[in-house]
């Protein structure tokens, strides 16, 4: 334990300057802190310091080939991260910035090697949370910022949840409150003539659609990419967002699910709030089944609550696909390993 963390619970009743002041402090003397976003909790650096970077690679356990999302405060910051910057850029950040958009464009030479992992890229995004922005404004530098979670394991939306995985590990955490969103940010490729979606998050590959046409769907999305094989999201090939009990995911109807899981021992449930009183095994909801923002609130809460089930496996009904449910589905997959139960599979 080298810090005794402190949380900084900001009062936006009285000056936010002086309470966040110690955190900026901290920040430009190379040091990592915690940060809230409307999506997650970022583990925040100077994204120009490389001696501070590296402090976030070593305090997750991050591997070294995955590269950093870089945030801005303002439009105006991108032009010195980025170059070559395509017209859509700018579409895209009309539309969704300030907001849970992460754009990936060529790197400006600004930008440190340990940010891009090795790549030629950098990924940059204006988040919307208000001390977000502020706390980069009053740095006066970009803040690199991974979810502040230890690799693996599910991203926090509390400032509890960073003290939980991080604490003695860093000095400060600033308490924003709970996440707005509660997934992480969409991830855009913009380096192709075609818009490649890397991850889908906080903003729907619908609304993307409405924006800007047609865009092309990255295979990590929805497959097991091989940690070996060479892809534009080095990011989707690591284990992520995983509790210790073994997950499997349920595709079916509410009927099917509440079937499957009747009776059977030693086994729990990740389900909607229409189920849970139908079932007789120890459960967890992660909110409505017709709520699909709700879902993504609840989502990484609720996996970190999975191993206080004590029981060998969870079984989660699936999300519907649609709109975010797409993002709730991509982190589910990955918390279960790719493991899925068809109910087609059941019949036959
Ligand atoms: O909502 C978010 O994006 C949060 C908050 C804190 O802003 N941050 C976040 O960071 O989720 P992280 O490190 O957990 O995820 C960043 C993702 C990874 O999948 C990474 O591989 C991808 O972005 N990424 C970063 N730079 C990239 C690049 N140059 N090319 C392709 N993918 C990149
Ligand atoms: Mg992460």
């Amino acid at each position: 334990m080298d810090y005794n963390t402190q949380i900084i619970k900001v009062d936006y009743t009285s000056d936010i300057y002086t309470q966040i002041k110690p955190a900026i402090d901290s920040l430009k003397s190379s040091n990592i802190i915690g940060i809230p976003t409307e999506t997650v909790y970022g583990l925040a650096a100077n994204a120009l310091d490389e001696v501070a970077v590296q402090k976030i690679f070593k305090a997750k356990g991050r591997p070294q080939d995955n590269p950093l999302i870089v945030h801005i405060s303002d439009l105006s910051e991108l032009e010195s991260l980025a170059t070559d910057i395509p017209d859509i850029a700018y579409r895209i950040a009309d539309k969704f910035w300030a907001g849970p958009l992460t754009m990936v464009l060529k790197k400006s030479n600004l930008i440190p090697n340990i940010i891009s992992g090795g790549l030629d890229s950098v990924a940059v995004r204006l988040p919307e949370h208000k001390l977000a922005r502020k706390l980069i404004r009053l740095c006066g530098f970009p803040i690199a910022a991974p979810s502040a979670n230890i690799s693996g394991s599910p991203s926090p939306t509390t400032a509890q949840h960073v003290f939980d995985d991080l604490n003695g590990k860093i000095p400060f955490i600033i308490d924003g409150g709970n996440c707005s969103i509660g997934l992480e940010s969409t991830v855009i490729s913009l380096l192709e003539n075609v818009p490649r979606l890397l991850r889908p998050g906080g903003i729907s590959i619908e609304e993307l659609k409405e924006c800007i046409g047609h865009i092309n769907i990255d295979k990590s999305v929805l497959e097991d990419i091989a940690s070996t094989t060479p892809t534009a999201s080095p990011g989707m090939k690591y284990k992520h967002y995983s509790p210790n009990t073994e997950l499997f995911l349920f595709s079916g109807t509410s009927e099917e699910y509440i079937s499957y899981i009747s009776n059977k021992n030693n086994i729990g449930a990740l389900c909607f709030d229409e189920e849970k009183d139908k079932l007789n095994v120890p459960y967890i909801s992660y909110g409505s089944i017709y709520d699909l923002s709700e879902q993504a609130k609840l989502l990484f809460s609720s996996l970190r609550k999975v191993d206080k089930l004590n029981v060998d496996k969870v079984i989660v009904h699936a999300p519907d696909t649609s709109n975010i449910g797409l993002s709730v589905y991509n982190r589910l997959l990955r918390s279960a390993g790719f493991k899925i139960i068809n109910t087609s599979d059941l019949k036959g």
